[in-house]
């Protein structure tokens, strides 16, 4: 008898506007990573669902092969010599929904179970800050929920988290567009004005207390930024009137989704009118597009061991 060990990992949206590298928050659609022993034929890597044919099977230059790795690393112990791992993606790649953070954490999550599990949670999400540069996407990757995430300068992660209420709707709508996060980044700018960091520190604040005090009228004020959607809303063709479109159709608030390009709506009503507005923005800018309606995960990646004869 053996055990097959799979790890769920939920896709999650960062920045959530005013909220810039801070916060993140977890959603119902999720990747899978999992391991099954064989008795020969060494470490194998398969892809299934998104990205298959376009990701990787190189173990060492898989980032999931990476994470495993880590983590056999920092528990002081090999990864098993034989075993298929196979990734089933459900999360658009590289569009801002936090594909590299799933793979980073379902990659450590799995690694440390194969390896004695010398990490505990706290270590955990360190590592994966580490390998991903800012918390924002990792914290809810793994804890679930809404995330608020701090690093002190030897990035050192304290996170607060907050359960989401199921009344409240996600409704994501990625463009045909890859934006990479270091282009996205790219384009901001190195220094910022001091009334644009008070501007966001009160409307940050505004927008925790909104979604905790369940005042979704509020979200959309609360959105507002002036640290990165101004300089990164460029990037994405139709981007700025998709977001109006999808207020204009009864969503609370509206912004990018992590670096982009995916675009994220929050509802309490008419999700698919909503999905359907911004699509036809995009439509209209000569780009397809996917969307998801969701709902909050708030339980984060899970590790499910199944019994094998
Ligand atoms: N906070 C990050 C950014 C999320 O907006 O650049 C993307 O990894």
């Amino acid at each position: 008898m053996s055990q097959d060990i799979t790890v769920k990992v939920p896709a999650t949206s960062a920045n959530i506007g005013s909220g810039f590298d801070a916060l993140g928050l977890a959603l119902s659609l999720y990747n899978e990573v999992s391991f099954r022993k064989t008795d020969e034929g060494g470490l194998s890597l398969v892809v299934e669902g998104l990205g298959q044919g376009k990701i990787t099977t190189d173990f060492e230059r898989n980032l999931v092969g990476q994470a495993m790795l880590r983590a056999a690393l920092v528990n002081g112990k090999a990864l098993p010599k034989n075993g298929v791992i196979t990734l089933f993606n459900r999360i658009p790649l590289a569009r801002g929904l936090g594909s590299s953070s799933a793979a980073v954490v379902g990659g450590l999550l799995l690694g440390n179970e194969l390896t004695g599990r010398g990490m505990d949670e706290t270590q955990i999400l360190h590592e994966a800050t580490l390998m991903e540069g800012h918390p924002d996407n990792a914290a809810p990757a793994l804890l679930g929920g809404l995330c608020m995430s701090v690093t002190d300068e030897k990035k050192k992660v304290s996170v607060q988290t907050f359960a989401l209420d199921e009344g409240l709707s996600f409704i994501t709508v990625s463009p045909d567009k890859e934006v990479r996060t270091a282009d996205a980044r790219a384009v901001l700018p190195q220094t910022i004005d001091y009334h644009a960091a008070v501007f966001n520190v009160a409307h940050v604040a505004f927008l925790v207390g909104a979604f905790i005090g369940k005042r979704y009228d509020l979200l959309r004020t609360g959105l507002q930024d002036k640290l990165h959607m101004p300089y990164r809303l460029p990037l994405i063709p139709g981007g700025a009137e998709a977001l109006a479109a999808a207020e204009k159709a009864g969503a609370v608030g509206a912004t990018v989704s992590g670096s982009g390009s995916t675009l994220i709506a929050f509802a309490v009503k008419g999700e698919e009118q909503i999905a359907q507005a911004m699509k036809d923005v995009f439509k209209s800018v000569g780009l397809a597009s996917v969307h998801h309606i969701l709902k909050a995960c708030n339980d984060g990646a899970q590790i499910v061991r199944e019994d094998k004869r």
